[in-house]
């Protein structure tokens, strides 16, 4: 593997970025780190997140990674501005192209927002909506549950469909015509938040435009893949692949462990 793409996440959700990438890059090589052994970001402080993308994006750049996109929400909304600077490669996250998408199709001018409290709390959804056009009306709301929804495959269960219609019912009645899915675990919900809407609000999914800003990155570095995938987590490889498995629909054909270490960066 030469100078692959490189991706992180706090753990699995980053996948339906993979997916998305491998999907319209079939060529490049990609090295993904999930960060199993410190999932979930999304309730955690902005210095830990912003502490453990650093770790993360080291490890990627070690490994001479040619980009690094930030397929995880909570990290894209509170650390890729340091990491844009202190890093010497490009790196892109979800949260600008989404809500760039958002105000794309927003006929009403009425976007929502869903996410984890780190990237809700953090406000980089409505800042970027509003930087592009500041009369748009903006919901945004945490659903919390949704994460280990997924983690548990639970995405087509009853229960979950009684969550998403309690998280969902005030975009509905308010007459949202947009939602971001701001968390890169909700696209695999998608099935069962378009049933929960009636199909009444567009659904922006953050790693189908996360891999169209990749393409306007790409061409300005070499691109010399054979399509290799290299899985890497911090904890429980077998969970990860029961769960990779089901998202990207095939066998990681190599996944190994590893231990970041102590942080060098010190506030
Ligand atoms: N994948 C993360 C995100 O997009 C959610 C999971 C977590 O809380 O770590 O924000």
């Amino acid at each position: 593997m030469k100078n692959p793409i490189g991706i992180f996440d706090s753990g699995v959700g980053g996948l339906t970025v993979f997916r998305e990438i491998r999907k319209q890059f079939p060529q490049e090589d990609i090295l993904y780190f999930g960060d199993t052994a410190r999932v979930p970001y999304g309730p955690k402080s902005p210095d830990t997140i912003i502490q453990y993308s650093i770790q993360n994006a080291r490890f990627l750049l070690q490994n001479r990674a040619k980009i690094i996109v930030v397929a995880c929400n909570t990290a894209s909304a509170l650390a890729l501005p340091i990491l844009q600077s202190m890093l010497p490669v490009p790196v892109i996250g979800v949260i600008q192209p989404g809500a760039k998408a958002a105000v794309e199709h927003s006929a009403n001018h009425k976007i929502g927002i869903i996410g984890t409290y780190g990237t809700v709390n953090s406000g980089a959804y409505q800042q970027e909506i509003h930087k592009l056009n500041p009369e748009i009306e903006v919901l945004a709301k945490a659903c919390p549950l949704f994460v280990p929804l997924v983690e548990e495959g639970w995405e087509d269960h009853t229960v979950t469909h009684q969550i998403a219609a309690e998280y969902l019912s005030e975009f509905l009645q308010a007459d949202y015509d947009t939602l971001i899915l701001g968390c890169t675990h909700y696209p695999i919900l998608k099935d069962t938040l378009i049933k929960v809407t009636a199909g009444k609000i567009k659904l922006i999914d953050s790693a189908e435009v996360i891999a169209s800003e990749l393409e306007s990155e790409l061409p300005e570095i070499e691109t010399s893949g054979i399509g290799k995938n290299l899985f890497y987590v911090s904890d429980n490889e077998e969970k990860f692949r029961s769960i990779a498995s089901r998202i990207t629909g095939t066998n990681l054909e190599y996944l190994n462990k590893v231990f970041l270490g102590e942080s060098w960066f010190i506030k």
